[in-house]
């Protein structure tokens, strides 16, 4: 048990039906990307594209979730997978296919930043192993934000990350919050892209906002 009342625990595919409602509170409406292209804006509708993207992380075994010490609750997830440079062409023709534009316009958001960061981490770790336990999503119940909820899925990760025998944790952050854990626990930005300059069709799709600050920004931690 933690000194700070909640607990840290493996999130696993029993635990899907449970994740998705609570994507559905947090995640899908008040994560920055989700908040601009409003994925829940009609406050019942949800992205099932989305929800099966973060639902695919469960099996590998690197996910997990923030419960309250006491009752169980969950507090925070964090979703992520092991990444393997090389795929980025493969990611972005997926994103082009995705049948729901507003989830489109994040999956063509990521798979830009993706291409520019593989190019990157090839220049910044040359000749090494590049998987990376990408955390693709960490969310946290809005009553419990601030209590060092995310940085302890965060710091959790670096030693699942470890077991598996990946050398790096990456994260890739729309919100100045989760970009301030990451900064916190010593990674280190390997790249950013400001929202005002990212206008794919001529648009911009990507305000930036307080929480959303002016950049999205990757990243990067060598645990091992
Ligand atoms: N105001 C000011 N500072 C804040 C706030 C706030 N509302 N919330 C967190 N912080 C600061 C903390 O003080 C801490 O900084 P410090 O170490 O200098 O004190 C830092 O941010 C991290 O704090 P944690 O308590 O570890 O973060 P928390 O558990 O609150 O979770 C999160 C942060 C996940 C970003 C939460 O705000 C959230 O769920 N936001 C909505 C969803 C979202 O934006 N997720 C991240 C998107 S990126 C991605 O998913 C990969």
């Amino acid at each position: 048990m933690s000194s700070a009342g909640f607990a840290i625990r493996e999130l696993t595919e029993s635990d899907g039906p449970r994740l998705v409602e609570f994507l559905r509170r947090f995640f899908l409406r008040d994560e920055p990307l989700n908040a601009a292209v409003g994925i829940m804006a009609d406050g019942e509708g949800s992205s099932p594209e989305q929800e099966r993207f973060c639902l695919a992380a469960l099996p590998e075994g690197l996910s997990l979730q923030a419960v309250d010490a006491e009752s169980g609750k969950v507090l925070g997830v964090s979703l992520s997978r092991l990444h393997r440079p090389g795929l980025e062409a493969e990611a972005a023709n997926e994103a082009n296919a995705c049948p729901d534009p507003a989830f489109r316009h994040i999956l063509r958001l990521i798979a830009f930043v993706d291409q520019q960061v593989s190019e990157k981490m090839r220049h910044l770790f040359p000749g090494e192993d590049l998987r990376q336990v990408e955390v693709q999503v960490v969310s946290v119940d809005a009553a419990a934000r601030g209590r060092g909820i995310a940085k302890a899925l965060l710091q959790r990760t670096r030693d699942l990350a470890r077991q598996v025998g990946a050398r790096l944790v990456r994260i890739d952050c729309s919100s100045v919050f989760s970009a301030r854990a990451a900064q916190r626990l010593g990674f280190q930005q390997v790249f950013s892209l400001r929202y005002d300059q990212y206008r794919p069709d001529g648009q911009l799709v990507f305000k930036p906002s307080e929480e959303a600050g002016d950049e999205y920004r990757t990243y990067v931690q060598r645990v091992i």
